[in-house]
């Protein structure tokens, strides 16, 4: 496991390597993290993970400089799996005099967390691009925790003609069910208890879809009732490719949530059809 920091360096590393899987990540590994390099391990013959918190994806007022460094314990999470190489730079490596952007006006990136993050998803879908020009990966995973980021990123490598495959990945929960983000460190004991509600509203959905409510608008109500202590940023029944909202549910459609718990922005999702959240 080689721990580079510079794009000469990581571009030298990779020159003549084939099959190549990565991770781009923010770092503060948990168990959703390692899932991601799990499917790596089981696919690519190189596995590559980016560790980088990356300013341009941060708004005004956001947590960009309280998120969780945590780079020594990463390191350690990652020893038990077959990773060639970590890449680590600066903020000075990925963005000095950098001018441009992907500001993306398309549909996708309006909608649900885009609609409330101005700015997020042109740096989101900036890094990524920079990183797979860095790596140039043949496979590269992504959580389907982020499932607005997961689609905007299957489009651009499509529209953009990138020839990345794009593997979304299964959210992985708590036992309790509440899916694994880094920013569930900030929620007290009390605040946790009021965020399980999020994945609880789901499954509720999901059980009301399976009993044959296919209504959206109804769905919504019942989601709202248990959503009922927490701040509600949107809750959104949407086609999972165009993320139009749509007025009647099939199994393919896509909920996806997200709420303030105190200062702490959470989302969830999951597809109604599928038997796990
Ligand atoms: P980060 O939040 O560190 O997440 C890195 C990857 O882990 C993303 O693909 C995310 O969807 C996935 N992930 C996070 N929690 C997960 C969970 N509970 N289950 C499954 N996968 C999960 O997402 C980012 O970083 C950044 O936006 C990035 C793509 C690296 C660009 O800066």
């Amino acid at each position: 496991m080689k721990i580079i920091n510079t794009i000469t360096e990581i571009r030298k590393f990779l020159k003549d390597k084939k099959e190549i899987g990565f991770i781009p990540t923010m770092g503060n590994f948990h168990k959703g993290h390692l899932s991601l390099v799990e499917q790596s391990n089981k696919k690519d013959t190189f596995t590559v993970v980016s560790i980088f918190v990356n300013p341009t994806q941060f708004g005004p007022g956001e947590d960009y400089s309280t998120y969780p460094r945590t780079f020594d314990e990463d390191i350690e999470k990652l020893k038990p799996y077959n990773v060639d190489a970590i890449f680590f730079p600066d903020k000075k490596t990925m963005y000095e005099n950098q001018e441009m952007y992907i500001h993306d006006e398309g549909t996708l990136s309006q909608k649900l967390c885009g609609k409330y993050r101005p700015g997020h998803f042109k740096g989101v879908l900036t890094v990524v691009l920079k990183l797979f020009n860095i790596v140039k990966p043949y496979r590269a995973y992504f959580g389907r925790k982020d499932y607005q980021q997961f689609a905007l990123i299957k489009k651009m490598v499509k529209d953009l003609n990138l020839g990345i495959e794009i593997i979304p990945c299964k959210i992985i929960r708590d036992p309790d069910g509440i899916a694994l983000s880094s920013r569930n460190a900030y929620l007290s004991k009390d605040q946790r208890e009021k965020a399980l509600s999020l994945n609880k509203s789901l499954l509720e959905l999901k059980n009301a879809f399976k009993n044959g409510e296919l209504s959206s608008k109804i769905l919504i109500k019942k989601a709202q009732n248990i959503l009922n202590k927490v701040k509600i940023q949107y809750i959104e029944i949407i086609d999972p490719d165009t993320l139009e909202s749509v007025k009647r549910v099939n199994e393919k459609t896509v909920i996806a949530v997200a709420a303030h718990v105190g200062n702490t922005r959470l989302i969830d999702n999951t597809v109604l059809g599928e038997d796990d959240l």
